[in-house]
């Protein structure tokens, strides 16, 4: 089978900077690959070049059988397949929820609205959020919306989900209803691409770690060999930080990892 995602060689520069270095990853469909890296590493850079927000300078990105790096790439079309969710959710403020989650099937891809509608009220009710289809973004919490931002990339039936950081912005009480939306998604079988901070998280979803350093990728392992036995020891130093955060009170934790 071939891959549904492959960087190959993958070069990208921010001027002289040079933030992705030979980067090579596979991706099959299905497969939940976490990665994981210190600040600055190009994570967030990487997962952008997969939905045209970064132009990379050199390489192969295959996506779904097609090289995205051609310049005739219609990034439109991509990024319908192609869901990303950030660290702040973006939804329309004057939109009503059911209206964000509506506006790309409906808008971008010219769907028939009762089907939309289905898949919408399928999806508010899979994440517990179907009484608030007619609320507006401001009237829910943070977790909320961000669960809302979830399922409006999924009613675009995406092939893959991108998340970057999202509990990152989040009260550590609403942390937990996000991940588990990501869990449940994991279970259902979607590609993700996931960059997090959340460890024991980290471990529970990902098929495979990417470890990331200045712009490198340093190591590919399981969860499993990564988090008891890394094989890099600059992965090694980046998990006893976050070993020593685990063991402060919360409200330390959090300013230590922002
Ligand atoms: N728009 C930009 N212009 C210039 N340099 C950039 C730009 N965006 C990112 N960079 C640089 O590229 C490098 C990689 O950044 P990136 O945001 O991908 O890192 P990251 O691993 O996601 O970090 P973090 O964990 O802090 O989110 C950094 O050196 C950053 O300063
Ligand atoms: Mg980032």
């Amino acid at each position: 089978m071939s891959a549904l995602i492959e960087f190959k060689d993958f070069n990208k520069y921010f001027g002289t900077n040079q933030v992705l270095k030979d980067v090579s990853l596979s991706v099959e469909s299905g497969e939940v690959i976490v990665i994981l890296g210190p600040s600055g590493c190009g994570k967030s850079t990487l997962l952008r070049c997969l939905n045209g927000l970064e132009v990379a300078h050199s390489g192969h990105l295959r996506f779904d059988g097609r090289e995205l790096l051609d310049k005739k790439t219609d990034w439109r079309q991509v990024r319908q397949h192609v869901g990303m969710v950030f660290q702040s959710y973006h939804l329309f403020g004057h939109m009503t929820v059911l209206e964000n989650i509506l506006l790309g099937p409906l808008k971008v891809q010219k769907r028939q609205r009762s089907e939309a509608l289905a898949q919408a009220e399928a999806l508010l009710a899979r994440v517990g959020l179907a009484d608030k289809r007619d609320a507006y973004p401001r009237q829910l919490s943070g977790g909320q919306q961000q669960r809302i931002a979830i399922i409006r990339s999924l009613c675009m039936n995406p092939k893959v989900m991108l998340f970057d950081e999202v509990t990152a912005a989040l009260d550590p009480e609403m942390v937990k209803e996000v991940l588990e939306v990501i869990l449940d998604l994991a279970r259902g079988g979607m590609t993700m691409l996931i960059v997090t901070h959340e460890m024991a998280f980290a471990r529970a979803v990902a098929d495979r770690v990417v470890f990331m350093e200045a712009g490198s990728i340093l190591e590919h392992n399981t969860p499993e060999s990564f988090f008891s036995n890394p094989a890099s020891a600059r992965a090694q130093q980046f998990l006893e930080k976050f070993s020593y955060v685990e063991t402060m009170p919360k409200k330390t934790r959090l300013k230590e990892l922002s």
